[in-house]
């Protein structure tokens, strides 16, 4: 059942330029507009919503925290991201104004359902991003937008990840298409690019094996760090987890711009860095910036992984490993850019003998609080 893959997570991590497809197939309609059926608050009030919080965990709330980025930019409603397990607890300031999404893979994760329950108190409406149907979360909340992953089995989540991304861009799309915020060629051209995204995905699923090589060569490192802006942070933050989960080795990720307000100290010789690098074109100030980031950590020392555009060429002076992904629009980079990471934590936990797929002390869904 493994598809003559060795894990489950490779197997998945192979699925996802299909689950990416699957989960976008139906939802956009021949002239670019969206059509989601499944959500069930309407238009109307999608109209009146002044705040959007997402709540999640783990790797759920890492797709949370780029989805905020992409529906802050597109619609021009705020939008907060919150730890599940911290958000009732802090009174959050909630009203039948704020749309709440609550994004889980299994829709069974007992933090986030307390805090969609939550939220449904205070008379918020709440729309789950959910990978299983009929599970506990959607069943629970007002509205759902089913991700088309498949049945994801191996306990680190890689493919229901991509689709939460996908479920995210599609939310912040139709709420700008009902609110008529900036429908313009920039969303048309955001559309006819996440069509087209699966193929990118499947073009660095064609060239992992320099990152598995790599990988293997860093089995006896005992600490690796991530540093990522804008999107590139959560990123960042995700690549972490998915070593320490995994390869059971110690990982941050960090946004590239605090380095020098402290973690810049913990850079030392052959200290592996991996560095998100966001696309050169579009927002280049973004790109200039950690190209200085990444100088400034070669400068002392650090041995840089560097995962940058194709024909990203500032990066090459400073990259003692280059992992290459294709060119895409800056708030869609996510999508390829989480991809060589998890074949990195994979292939570091197959190289160290951990159990890919049954990590210790992890459990796929998280049913208690
Ligand atoms: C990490 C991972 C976990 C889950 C988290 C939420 O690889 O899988 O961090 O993302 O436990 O699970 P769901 O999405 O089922 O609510």
């Amino acid at each position: 059942e493994k598809g003559g893959y060795d894990y489950f997570m490779l197997k998945e991590i192979a699925e996802q330029p299909k689950a990416v497809a699957d989960t976008l197939l139906g939802r956009i309609d021949a002239g670019g507009s969206l059509t989601l059926d499944e959500v069930r608050i309407s238009a109307s009030e999608l109209r009146e919503m002044d705040k959007v919080v997402i709540v999640a965990c783990g790797t759920a709330f890492h797709a949370g925290l780029i989805a905020k980025y992409a529906i802050e930019h597109w619609t021009r409603i705020p939008c907060e991201v919150e730890l599940a397990s911290e958000f009732r607890y802090r009174d959050p300031i909630l009203d039948a104004q704020t749309l709440v999404i609550a994004i889980s893979q299994s829709g069974e994760t007992m933090d986030t359902l307390m805090a969609l329950r939550h939220a449904r108190e205070q008379g918020s409406k709440v729309l789950a991003i959910c990978n299983t149907n009929g599970s506990t979360i959607p069943r629970e909340s007002d509205a759902v937008l089913y991700t088309h992953a498949g049945p994801e089995v191996a306990v680190a989540s890689t493919k229901a990840f991509l689709t939460q991304l996908v479920a995210c861009y599609l939310v912040a799309l139709y709420l700008g298409q009902v609110r008529g915020t900036k429908w313009g060629d920039e969303i048309q051209d955001v559309i006819r690019d996440l069509s087209r995204i699966a193929d990118s995905v499947e073009r660095v699923l064609e060239t992992m094996e320099p990152v598995r090589e790599l990988a293997r060569s860093l089995a006896d490192k005992n600490t690796v760090l991530f540093l990522g802006r804008h999107v590139g942070y959560p990123v960042a933050l995700e690549g972490a987890l998915k070593l320490k989960e995994l390869a059971y080795m110690h990982a941050e990720g960090f946004a590239a711009g605090e380095l020098k307000h402290g973690p810049i100290a913990l850079i030392d010789e052959d200290l592996p860095v991996v560095v998100v690098v966001p696309s050169p074109r579009g927002r280049s100030i973004l790109h200039d910036k950690i190209v200085s980031n990444i100088q400034e950590i070669r400068a002392r020392g650090a041995r840089t992984i560097v995962i940058a555009e194709e024909g990203d060429e500032a990066v090459v002076p400073y990259a003692d490993h280059l992992i290459r992904i294709p060119a895409t629009p800056t708030l869609l980079q996510p999508l390829v850019a989480t991809v060589p990471l998890q074949v990195f934590a994979c292939e570091l936990a197959t190289a160290r003998g951990n159990e890919v797929d049954q990590p210790r002390n992890l459990a796929k869904s998280v049913t208690v609080e």
